[in-house]
């Protein structure tokens, strides 16, 4: 048996046709860019989030960057942020020219919120919480220390899409907070596509220009900006995603409850904190990281360490940030392990997976 750590491919034939059909529209009323299932693939993220503007990118990676310039983000600026993520948010806050400050995370691999106030400085600008895993991070107190400190708060809800604590869900707590929807993520494009929802209407305009050489009316450029517009063809992709969504996410949480259920006792398991997690990816955690990884591995169970290297230990940053201390972020890194959690595993891989796991404790 292999099992791999996502599988991609779509097998459901109903919704095969329905991609197509969606494509064969596109193709056939020739609004490739910028086009009407754009406009209704916004309304529907912005609907979900209950903001009053979404805008469709063309990464994550933009949705941060851009965002960030939004809120003139720029080279004399601190952006608080987390150590544990994709590179790409510190690579968006270096882009704008502005210094990131990375504070400790918590066992829950989350930016640590109650220690972000002493990072705090003059020139903070904008905290930038991860909802590491698909985890909530600790909004409330994040909203609070921004409030007292008169910050921006941009929420990476790259990984959290239909995350939720009491009602609020990942990417619509910040006041702009952007998605990613890469291949890899729960709700996904079939290529690269992000999203950025806020309620500030001015934000909103100057994203819409941000997004498409910083220009007004799509002609006269104002301000300096990268090409960001998503493809029509993938919001239209993705339109139909959305009908499939909530069976994914129920197997999903299925899947995480089983682990959860067979592994607690013996690696650590993503605790139940009274929000509902996304498990964008099923993280364990375990000093015999490497090890069990291995063991995994030659058994033919593909596992991924999301990541292996802390943000300000990529080789682009290390010099830059070698001083600082992340006590809590430099042990987990060493420990975690994500293990296939993809909606089309079947019960008997896994039971095998866990099997696997317990055979390598000898239980
Ligand atoms: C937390 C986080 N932020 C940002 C990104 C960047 O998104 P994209 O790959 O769509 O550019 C990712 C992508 O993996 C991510 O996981």
């Amino acid at each position: 048996m292999k099992i791999s750590y996502r599988d991609l491919s779509v097998t459901d034939i109903q919704m095969r046709n329905e991609l197509l059909g969606a494509v064969e529209n596109v193709l056939r009323h020739g609004r490739i860019s910028l086009g009407p299932e754009l406009v209704a693939f916004e309304e529907h993220i912005a609907r979900l989030c209950k903001k009053k503007y979404a805008v469709g990118v063309s990464s994550g990676t933009d949705a941060l960057y851009l965002s960030l310039k939004s809120l003139g983000v720029g080279p004399g600026d601190e952006v608080i942020t987390t150590p544990l993520s994709w590179i790409a948010t510190v690579n968006a806050i270096v882009l704008c020219g502005a210094t990131p400050v990375f504070v400790d995370i918590g066992e829950d691999l989350n930016i640590n919120a109650d220690i972000i106030k002493d990072a705090v400085t003059d020139k903070t600008k904008a905290i930038l919480p991860v909802h590491f895993t698909g985890r909530l991070c600790d909004m409330d107190t994040i909203m609070e220390i921004a409030g007292a400190n008169n910050l921006y708060v941009v929420e990476d809800a790259a990984q959290a899409f239909g995350a939720s604590r009491n009602g609020e869900v990942a990417g619509s707590m910040g006041h702009i907070n952007c998605f990613s929807m890469n291949p890899m993520k729960i709700y996904c494009a079939y290529g690269e596509a992000g999203c950025i929802v806020t309620d500030d209407e001015k934000l909103y305009h100057d994203l819409i220009s941000l997004r498409y050489a910083g220009t007004i009316n799509k002609e006269d450029c104002h301000v300096p900006s990268l090409n960001g517009r998503l493809d029509t063809i993938q919001a239209a992709m993705m339109l139909v995603g959305f009908k499939y969504l909530s069976q994914k996410q129920e197997r999903l949480q299925e899947i995480a409850d089983f682990f959860t259920n067979c592994l607690k006792d013996i690696v650590t398991c993503p605790e139940p904190d009274g929000s509902s997690h996304a498990f964008y990816t099923y993280t364990i955690i375990t000093p015999q990281r490497d090890e069990l990884q291995a063991y995994l591995n030659n058994r033919d169970i593909e596992t991924k360490i999301q990541h292996p290297l802390l943000m300000p230990h990529h080789s682009a940053y290390k010099n830059q940030f070698s001083k600082i201390k992340l006590p809590v972020a430099n042990r987990l890194v060493k420990q975690i392990l994500c293990i296939p959690n993809h909606e089309k595993l079947q019960q008997k891989e896994l039971e095998y997976i866990v099997k696997t796991i317990k055979d390598f404790y000898k239980l």
